[in-house]
């Protein structure tokens, strides 16, 4: 029995080895499927729901998440039609107005479309992707770090508030943060939910080009091959 699969993805053929998630077999063959909280070789959670592909099977679609999602042979994926892309846009502009000064999530939003946030800003330090605590976890084996509390409570912290001996002082939980990569200091105020692009975000190269590589830095170290950096 083979140990790959084949699928097809905005029809292109694609084969993986088993197990591979739909988000990584895309990305694998360069295509573009915005993400936020997925890492490659660590358990996915969909918790951003960026990554939404449809489904085809027998004539009918399922809208998932892809990092979720293995792929399974003669899968049929469309990662970009109108519906996904109009439905990505509204989660990257939600995403966006949790934390505006996050320029990661900005460019991987102006990937998805999004040129102005129609929803106030509510300047949260933390969207809940989960990447530190699964890095934490994962990689160093550590366990520093977990979700607390439920709903709108709902936070990332350190067991009893410190920092315990058992972290490793490694500090990839803030490495892989989209918070803390290169933070905005733009426009974060009430009756100013725009983009600036002021700075040396990808925002105003990428106005109009949906769908392409915008370097958001949630690939490049990040695992989107595609969002590498030129040398
Ligand atoms: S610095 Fe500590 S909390 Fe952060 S990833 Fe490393 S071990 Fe975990
Ligand atoms: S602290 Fe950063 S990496 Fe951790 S869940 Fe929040 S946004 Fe994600
Ligand atoms: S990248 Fe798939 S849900 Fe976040």
């Amino acid at each position: 029995m083979s140990d790959y699969v084949t699928l097809t993805i905005n029809g292109s053929n694609i084969r993986v080895p088993k197990g591979t998630n739909v988000l990584d077999a895309a990305l694998e063959y360069g295509i573009c499927i915005p993400h936020l909280c997925h890492m490659s070789d660590l358990t996915p959670i969909g918790a951003c729901r960026l990554c939404i592909v449809e489904v085809v099977e027998n004539g009918k679609s399922e809208v998932t998440a892809s990092c979720t999602l293995e792929a399974k042979e003669g899968m049929t994926i469309l990662a970009h039609t109108d519906k996904i892309l109009k439905a990505r846009k509204n989660i990257a502009e939600m995403l966006v107005a949790e934390a505006p000064n996050s320029r990661a999530i900005q460019d991987v939003a102006v990937r998805c479309g999004v040129t102005e946030v129609r929803f106030p800003f509510r300047n949260k330090n933390c969207v809940l992707c989960g990447r530190c605590i699964r890095v934490c976890s994962e990689v160093w084996q550590a366990n520093a770090l977990g979700f607390v509390g439920r709903g709108k409570d709902r936070h990332v912290a350190l067991p009893f508030h410190n920092r315990p001996e058992f972290c490793k002082r490694c500090w990839s939980c803030l490495e892989v943060c989209p918070m803390t990569i290169t933070p905005c200091d733009g426009p974060m105020k009430e009756g100013e939910e725009y983009f600036c692009g002021k700075c040396e975000s990808q925002l105003t190269m990428a106005l109009g080009s949906i769908d392409t590589c915008v370097q958001c830095r949630l690939g490049a170290g990040f695992g989107c091959l595609r969002a590498e950096p030129e040398k």
